[in-house]
């Protein structure tokens, strides 16, 4: 029998995911509905949103104090920034003629420059602080994550603890 997934792997799937859904995008050829085109970036930005929800609410606050609390601002000024940018994408993907040029490249390139955010962050966040989700959790806060992640959404109106521009 294999072993669970530990909460680490479960959220470094959960951002390769959020990745693939970008690339997907942003590879995708002309030709289809505004809506079939934007689906995977939609989705992606879904989870993008309720994968930095379960991050500040339900695990940062249990590692904030201690050698993470420098680690952890950096996480959440990136979060800030992703956030803005994925409201700048919905706009974008909500005016007339985005699957037309220039808007299409702009659109796409957008997403470029947020795969490159997001590596950078992920690059940090995997080595640094995944490694304590299963060692530095209480046992209560690990199940609680483990039950979100199954079924659990980001609350209506919610937004991060950096959402606006400083
Ligand atoms: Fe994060
Ligand atoms: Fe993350």
């Amino acid at each position: 029998m294999t072993a669970p997934a530990t909460l680490a792997e479960v959220l470094t799937v959960e951002h390769r995911a959020i990745d693939e859904g970008i690339e997907k995008f942003v590879a995708a050829s002309p030709g289809g509905s505004v809506q079939e085109w934007a689906a995977p970036l939609v989705d992606s930005m879904d989870a993008l949103r309720r994968h930095i929800y379960l991050e500040e609410e339900l695990v940062f606050p249990q590692l904030r104090t201690g050698p993470l609390m420098m680690p952890i601002m950096v996480m959440l000024t990136e979060h800030g920034e992703m956030w803005r940018r994925m409201a700048a994408l919905d706009a974008k993907l909500a005016s007339d003629g985005v699957d037309q040029e220039p808007h299409r490249s702009e659109a796409v390139a957008a997403c470029r420059e947020m795969l490159e955010l997001l590596d950078s962050h992920n690059g940090k966040e995997e080595p640094i602080i995944y490694p304590h989700l299963d060692s530095d959790m209480d046992d209560d806060s690990q199940a609680f994550l483990r039950d979100f992640l199954t079924d659990g959404t980001t609350p209506d109106g919610w937004e991060c603890e950096r959402a606006a521009a400083r």
